[in-house]
């Protein structure tokens, strides 16, 4: 093992960057409680009058308000005792003649869908909430819900444990339908037959609607939504399995405030064996300003209530629970969003902007297989996911579009349509402005994804003070070493990539590429190799010394030192006297430099 003692450090730091990361994966302690008269009784008491008006909390006035346990004992317990193939959430392990069987389905599905078929269509999950979600209590009147599914050529058994699971995991009279919104499958099994299936075991909670044409994911969930009757539209992907008691989290903010829009926790199920296990102990949604989701860390306060829900900027985009009310207010999406691509911007923004929020609820937890990859074509034609950004772009985003066009200025030339009615929306609702949103939402956001990548400290060749060679990472790739070689300017031959850059990220990395400079351990002549670029300093943080030449890299407290002989790199204890560790760079801003050398 290689990357030992500073690979502890760097897990280290990245562990208190991201305090509660990596799963917990913990047994389910079952307290003994058994669904209790105590429990009918404190249920008992819900009020039965006909609701129908849409503000909860008026509502709830004529009754005794007050927040209860809403955990099915009887329900987990069930589960609890529940054994065989994929139970508890494992994983699934195939025989050496199942493994030759597999890759049918697995073309068809981009996951392991034979290895579905074996889990039972109702198997337990592990309840790996955090521990303090099992004392939560939620209002006693909560809005119901219409659980909207869209599938295009979904497997049946992994369908169908969607449709038990959420079924089977939340209190009846909280789930007012499941409607699966098929976007034209050509799968023959997902029309009459399940229909049929569906209205045998489930009669009329679970509606399945067959859309005429192929409608791509953002008009599938639209159709699904029109149909919806419930006071919250919950959407899901149509892999996914909810977890414990995952509901009552979901549509509390909701009964305080009909234009919270709440997200679960997405865990992971394997592609290759469904074995159920959290992503991570959660993070603020974002994006980047080529528009890929990413994600911000939680803020002090958040990590002190690891059961409360916490504010989040932007949607992961597949699984969330909105108001009916508040989503036809907004419009929906923007029907003029094809495919799909940017909804989940669309949707984010415009709730913020429009007098809304959203926050992520911990304590529901829905698993989501990713699949190893996508087995069918997208129906799309040209570049439809640019032409979805720009109109979202120009409908929301303001002067804050012209970033996204700087890093595609392709999107200048693309026809966005007709956007007069989403200008219409945002002057109906009387929409704060992106710049709003930007400052006090995604506060943060900037820091880490600047609109504008400020320049290198430093770049051009890195040459050795001790002979003609210079710094060559050969357009190689992560967890490669690179060498010293004659320097390009110098017009001789063996040269391949010369241009490095100290960027303002504090790492050493090929210019235009993200692989960084990376080193791993504190020894004498300790390598250095090629690693995927992760910004966070650590093994990757090199700063450079104006005055000595030298590059220094201080967690490890070594300097970047060379034999000229063999041509090898390594880090070695520093010393000023040695021409081995002093090293040129063409382009080298002073202040820059300077302001980082004086920096912890
Ligand atoms: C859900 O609420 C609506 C009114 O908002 C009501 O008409 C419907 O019956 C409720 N569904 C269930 C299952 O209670
Ligand atoms: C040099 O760095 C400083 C900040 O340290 C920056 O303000 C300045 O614009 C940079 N100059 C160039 C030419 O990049």
């Amino acid at each position: 093992m290689r990357r030992n003692s500073i690979t502890l450090l760097k897990f280290v730091i990245a562990a208190i960057l991201f305090l509660a990361a990596g799963p917990i994966a913990m047994k389910f302690l079952f307290r003994g409680k058994t669904y209790t008269d105590e429990y009918v009784e404190t249920r008992g008491k819900m009020p039965v009058e006909p609701r129908g008006t849409h503000d909860y909390n008026d509502e709830v006035k004529e009754f005794v308000k007050q927040k209860i346990d809403w955990h099915n004992y009887k329900q987990m317990a069930e589960d609890e005792n529940r054994v065989g193939p994929g139970e508890q959430g494992a994983a699934v392990i195939l025989s050496a003649e199942e493994e030759r069987l597999k890759d049918d389905l697995y073309k068809v599905n981009g996951f392991n869908a034979f290895a579905s078929d074996k889990i039972s269509l109702q198997r337990s999950l592990k309840d790996i909430r955090h521990p303090s979600c099992k004392d939560m209590k939620y209002w006693n009147k909560l809005p119901n819900c219409s659980i909207v599914v869209p599938f295009h050529n979904e497997h049946w058994t992994t369908l169908l444990r969607l449709t038990y699971s959420v079924i089977n995991r939340a209190p009846p009279e909280l789930l007012h339908e499941v409607i699966l919104v098929d976007d034209f499958s050509t799968k023959k099994f997902l029309k009459d037959e399940l229909d049929n299936y569906m209205k045998e075991h489930f009669g009329n909670k679970v509606k399945v609607i067959h859309a005429e044409r192929r409608e791509g994911l953002i008009r599938t969930r639209l159709l699904g939504a029109k149909h919806a009757t419930g006071d919250v539209i919950l959407f899901l992907d149509s892999h996914v399995e909810a977890n414990v008691n995952y509901l009552p989290p979901l549509l509390d903010p909701i009964a305080d405030d009909y234009r919270t829009v709440v997200c679960p926790f997405i865990d992971v199920i394997d592609f290759e064996n469904f074995n159920y296990r959290a992503q991570d102990e959660g993070a603020r949604g974002a994006f980047d300003w080529e528009f890929f989701y990413k994600r911000l860390p939680l803020l002090p306060e958040d990590l002190k209530h690891p059961s409360q829900p916490f504010k989040s900027p932007v949607m992961a985009g597949g699984l969330f629970a909105i108001s009916r009310k508040w989503f036809w207010e907004l419009g929906g999406y923007d029907p003029g969003l094809d495919i799909w691509g940017g909804e989940q911007y669309e949707l984010s923004f415009k709730l913020w902007q429009c007098g809304g929020m959203m926050v992520d609820a911990p304590c529901s937890r829905i698993g989501h297989i990713y699949r190893k990859f996508a087995p069918f074509p997208n129906p799309g034609v040209g570049d439809f996911v640019g032409r979805n950004y720009r109109r979202v772009a120009e409908v929301w985003m303001d002067e804050y579009a012209e970033y996204l066009y700087k890093r595609r200025p392709h999107y200048r030339s693309i026809d966005p349509g007709d956007i007069s009615e989403q200008k219409a929306v945002r002057e109906r609702l009387k929409c704060k402005p992106f710049k709003w949103f930007m400052e006090e939402i995604a506060f943060d956001l900037v820091k880490i994804y600047p609109p504008v990548e400020p320049p290198p400290f430093a770049g051009g060749e890195f040459r050795s003070a001790a002979d003609d060679l210079c710094i060559d990472t050969k357009f190689r790739n992560g967890n490669e070493n690179f060498k010293l070689d004659n320097c390009i300017k110098d017009g001789k031959s063996g040269g391949g990539e010369q241009e490095l850059e100290l960027t303002w990220h504090k790492d050493i990395r090929p210019k235009k590429r993200t692989v960084c400079f990376d080193v791993s351990t504190s020894v004498q002549k300790a390598p250095v190799i090629l690693f995927n670029c992760h910004g966070m300093g650590g093994n990757q943080r090199f700063k450079y010394n104006i005055d000595t030449k030298q590059i220094y890299h201080p967690i490890s407290n070594q300097c970047l030192d060379c034999d000229v002989g063999s041509r090898e790199l390594f880090m070695n204890p520093c010393d000023t006297h040695l021409e081995t560790q002093k090293w040129l760079i063409s382009d080298v801003n002073a202040t820059a430099v300077r302001k980082d050398w004086s920096e912890r």
